[in-house]
């Protein structure tokens, strides 16, 4: 397998299902030291036996990234246990959907909580160690991939608040990738249509439903389809940087 990204670490959060395990699987097996962050520590094992099984390095730091200490904290670890840290992939994410009318206020706090400070939490923590190592590492460049997804580009009723927050990361990935591209910190966009994940399950009987008949039958892609875009991003030469990416199944048509 390819190994361009010896010698670099890695944080992804979310690591421990559906898109965020497959990706740090991924960047393991390009050579990359991993940080796998998540709440379920007993699916980071597991994640890390394997990576170890197949020659990688890999270090487990169960954490909330809705708490700002927790984020943090799992940002410091990373640079402590594995020296430094090139690679942000912020992807934890959860998606609680249904009309806004009389929705659980709680499920809009949660997203907002996670989807969007989560996310900022860990790359406020990890920006100082990204421009360093853009400024001194081997590779003279570093990378932030924040999660999005069609959503954070398509409105519709019914996932008016999952919309909001990802429209706020792509509003926030944009204004930092002009603020930190002279200093060659790359900050990318992804935006995956319907993946075959966990993430639908969280939500109401109801919203299922709803989701079922609205997406239909069509063939949902695989989180490692999504897992390969992003080591594609992130493999790119020092000149290059792919600002924005939106993936969808091949018959997803909205
Ligand atoms: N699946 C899709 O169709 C799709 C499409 C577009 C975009 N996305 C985006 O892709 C990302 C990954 O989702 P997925 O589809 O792979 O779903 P998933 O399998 O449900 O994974 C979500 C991950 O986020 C973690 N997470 C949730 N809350 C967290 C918190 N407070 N602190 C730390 N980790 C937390 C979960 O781990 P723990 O529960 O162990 O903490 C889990 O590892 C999300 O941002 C989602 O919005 C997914």
């Amino acid at each position: 397998m390819n190994k361009q990204l010896n010698g670099t670490v890695a944080l992804v959060t979310g690591a421990s299902s559906g898109i965020g395990e497959a990706t740090a699987a991924e960047l393991a097996g390009c050579g990359a030291s991993v940080a796998l962050i998540a709440r379920r520590r007993d699916r980071l094992e597991a994640l890390a036996a394997r990576i170890k099984n197949e020659g990688g390095r890999a270090h487990v730091i169960e954490a909330d990234i809705s708490r700002e200490d927790q984020a943090r904290n799992a940002v410091e670890q990373t640079v402590s246990e594995l020296g430094r840290l090139d690679t942000l992939i912020n992807n934890a994410g959860v998606m609680l959907l249904g009309d806004i009318v009389g929705a659980p206020v709680e499920e809009w706090q949660l997203m907002v909580e996670v989807n969007i400070m989560g996310l900022m939490y860990c790359a406020h923590a990890a920006l100082p160690h990204l421009l360093r190592a853009a400024a001194s590492g081997p590779r003279r460049v570093a990378d932030m991939v924040n999660i999005s997804s069609v959503a954070g580009r398509t409105v519709r009723r019914g996932a008016g608040v999952y919309n909001a927050t990802k429209h706020a990361v792509g509003a926030f990935s944009e204004a930092l990738r002009q603020e930190v591209a002279r200093a060659h910190v790359r900050v990318s966009l992804v935006e995956p249509g319907a993946v075959d994940t966990e993430l639908a399950s969280h939500n109401r009987p109801e919203v299922l439903a709803q989701l079922r008949s609205r997406i239909g039958e069509i063939e949902r892609m695989k989180s490692e389809d999504i897992a390969r875009a992003i080591a594609y991003l992130v493999s790119q030469p020092r000149h290059v940087a792919i600002n924005e990416m939106l993936v969808r199944p091949t018959e997803q048509e909205l």
